[in-house]
């Protein structure tokens, strides 16, 4: 009985010990990733000053970029997600308000956040989709900078981030891609020029790739885990032909300002129907029509 005892007491023993070196681990290889600082030379973009580049500004970060998604409406931040396991995540407060980084950054430091997905200190930004935002050209970057100055002042004091036990395990094993700039080719510059804006195959092709349909859909649009999001989401719908045999122009223009499918259910979360339903027609249909020249694939298949 004595030596079960022990034997008991040793194993139970051994687990301890092995979970907690478990833990440390996962602590420091996460610890070494958020404590990362990137060095990047500023980047000069022109930012406009006059009210049409501010209004287009303003609808590309709302129905394009979504950044109103995380930032809020107003751009005063919020937080986003406060989950002890997961940590606290906290889009901050983008105006020159009280507890607002709007008064002290440069029009560099905009232009890092947004392209690079890293801070005016150098860290990388957690959440911001950038690898999709580094697809925008010179004058759409530049018009949702003039936008994002121009936002009246709204005073909003938010807490820091964290990262709690969950969420460093999940950035360990990469279930979580957190930072986007681990994923940013940072030497290249701005698309100089967009396709021209028109319910072209070609602006299409750029909408979709800045608008987070293949963020969330995937680079080939089969749909499947989405690979930028929390584990509980549902899968992306396959929105190559293959998938899309239901639609056509004007469904597919319904369904994403209404959220319901051609059958007539209604399209779940985190499908962001609240910020496609903005978008343009000519910018429904350019996307529709670049969506039906991507190569057919069934679902998932990358
Ligand atoms: C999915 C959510 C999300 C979206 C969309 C998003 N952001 Fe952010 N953003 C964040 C979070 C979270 C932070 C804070 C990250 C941190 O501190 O690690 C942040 C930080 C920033 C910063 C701070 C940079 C610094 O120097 O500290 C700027 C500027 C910014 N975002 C601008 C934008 C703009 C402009 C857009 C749209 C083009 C946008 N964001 C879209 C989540 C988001
Ligand atoms: C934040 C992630 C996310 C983004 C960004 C996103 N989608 Fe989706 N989308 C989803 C998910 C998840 C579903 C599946 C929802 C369901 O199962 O009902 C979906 C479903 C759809 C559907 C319905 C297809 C069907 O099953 O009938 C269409 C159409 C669609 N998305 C188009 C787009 C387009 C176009 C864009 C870019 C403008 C886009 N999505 C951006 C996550 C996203």
């Amino acid at each position: 009985m004595k030596t079960l005892l022990r034997r008991g007491a040793i194993a139970l023993g051994v687990l301890v010990g092995a979970v907690s070196i478990a833990a440390c681990a996962v602590y420091f290889m996460s610890e070494q990733r958020v404590t990362r600082r990137y060095t990047l030379a500023d980047e000069s973009i022109p930012i406009p000053t006059d009210s049409i580049s501010i209004a287009r500004g303003q609808h590309l970060a709302h129905a394009i970029a979504k950044c109103t998604d995380c930032h809020t409406r107003t751009l005063a931040g919020q937080i986003f997600v406060d989950d002890p396991a997961l940590g606290r995540f906290v889009p901050m407060n983008l105006t020159r308000g009280k507890g607002g980084l709007g008064a002290t950054l440069k029009d560099a430091d905009w232009v890092r956040a947004i392209r690079h997905g890293v801070g005016h200190d150098g860290r990388p930004l957690r959440l911001m989709p950038s690898v999709e935002y580094n697809n925008l050209s010179v004058e759409d970057i530049g018009a949702i900078i003039a936008y994002a100055k121009s936002v009246p002042p709204v005073d909003n004091e938010l807490p820091g981030n964290t990262l709690g036990p969950v969420g460093r395990a999940l950035l360990v094993t990469n279930k979580m891609p957190l930072f986007a700039a681990e994923h940013i080719d940072h030497s290249t510059h701005a698309v100089a020029l967009a396709p021209a804006i028109g319910a072209t195959v070609e602006y299409g092709n750029y909408l979709a790739h800045t608008a987070g349909c293949a963020g969330c859909h995937n680079d080939s649009f089969s749909g499947g885990p989405i690979d930028v999001g929390p584990p509980s989401w549902p899968p992306a719908a396959n929105l190559t032909p293959t998938g899309m045999k239901a639609y056509d122009e004007a469904s597919f223009m319904a369904a994403l300002r209404t959220g319901v499918r051609p059958g007539g259910t209604k399209i779940k979360d985190p499908m962001p129907i609240a910020w496609t339903k903005d978008m343009t027609d000519d910018e429904i249909k350019a996307v529709w029509a670049y969506l039906k020249t991507v190569p057919p694939r069934e679902f998932a298949v990358r």
